[in-house]
């Protein structure tokens, strides 16, 4: 397997890893996410008219896929669909010869969802096309990061939501409770938000969240008491119990629920203000109240929608030039 880490030069249009990523880059993604979202559709769909994207999809998803997948189509560009369940790869064929038959068909970009971590940097490698991570097993799910972090500049008072520097999210603190140790998108957005200035609270019992598994960088803490973690928190980001990934490890859930979950007694004793977030799907009643999933202080269905916002923006800068993304998101008049 390969390493989840990068080891050779990218292509500038992939996304393997919010680290791929400067604080101006996500500042130029956040600009070109707005503009396009005003654009008319008309304009819009010229942009990237008779491109090529192939979405490659080895593990389940609804928001994710279709969300790049009509991303892409409003941008013009013809998208292929390709599933581990109705394809080649059911009779055993490699991600890297999936990859360069893609390739050979004309796909100028391959949206990648992979079980295993490091498989985007694999065929990234052997393509040599730019490769955008819509999830790879443990390790990143970049895009989401960046949909949340829209998210929360969007509904969070008196955030400047197209611009961002070190400083943003200074004085924000984020609670992100569940299954942290099988979560792409907890790892993603506790690399990226803390970057902005936010400080991280990691939630949740020792069997999924083990110390020793979570390399903790600045910012980033562990508060196992759910309800101490919950005082002062501006967002609450709860996360689905990844039963797919549990791998024999037996869960308490009655014990689980009594701690973790976030009722509402819990949100309305703790954080009667805070954000709530889910990337899901979320399993109502188990880690989330469904009252709270439909309620006001609820951000789920936004972040859906910032999902393709934002994955239009990501799709421009894999295909288009970055003169013409950086034209487009407002920098430089050419
Ligand atoms: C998540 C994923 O697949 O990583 N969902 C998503 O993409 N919005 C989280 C999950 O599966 O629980």
């Amino acid at each position: 397997m390969v390493s989840a880490k990068a080891t050779g030069p990218h292509s500038p249009g992939s996304l393997l890893s919010v680290e791929d990523l400067s604080i101006a880059d996500v500042s130029t993604l956040l600009s070109l996410t707005s503009r396009l979202e005003r654009m008319q559709h008309a304009e819009r769909s010229q942009l990237l008219s008779g491109r090529r994207v192939a979405l490659l999809f080895y593990e389940s998803s609804t928001r994710t896929r279709t969300s790049f997948e009509l991303a892409a189509k409003s941008l013009g560009i013809t998208t292929t669909l390709v599933s581990d369940k109705s394809s080649s790869i059911e009779k055993g064929e490699s991600l890297k010869d999936t990859g360069l038959t893609l390739r050979a068909l004309g796909a100028e970009c391959i949206i990648l969802r992979h079980q295993h971590s490091g498989a985007p940097v694999l065929l990234e490698r052997v393509t040599g096309l730019p490769v955008l991570n819509a999830g790879d097993g443990t390790h990143e799910h970049p895009s989401q990061a960046l949909l949340d972090l829209r998210t929360i500049l969007t509904r969070l008072p008196g955030l400047e939501r197209d611009v961002v520097d070190a400083r943003s999210l200074a004085g924000i603190t984020i609670v992100i409770t569940g299954d942290i140790l099988h979560s792409r998108v907890a790892r993603s957005n506790a690399m990226l938000l803390p970057r902005l200035g936010a400080r991280v609270i990691l939630c949740g019992p020792k069997e999924l969240l083990p110390e020793e598994a979570f390399g903790l960088g600045a910012n980033v803490e562990i508060e196992r008491n759910f309800d101490r973690a919950l005082d002062g928190a501006n967002v609450i980001m709860m996360l689905r119990i990844q039963r797919e990934r549990l791998a024999g490890l037996e869960l308490d859930l009655t014990g689980y629920m009594a701690h973790f979950q976030l009722s509402q007694d819990r949100l309305r004793t703790h954080a009667p203000h805070a954000l709530v977030m889910h990337p899901g799907p979320m399993i109502r009643g188990l880690e989330i109240a469904g009252e709270i999933a439909d309620g006001p202080q609820s951000a789920i269905e936004d972040q859906v929608r910032h999902g393709l916002a934002v994955r239009s923006a990501l799709l421009l800068r894999a295909l288009a030039s970055a003169d013409e993304t950086r034209r487009l998101a407002g920098e430089v008049r050419l």
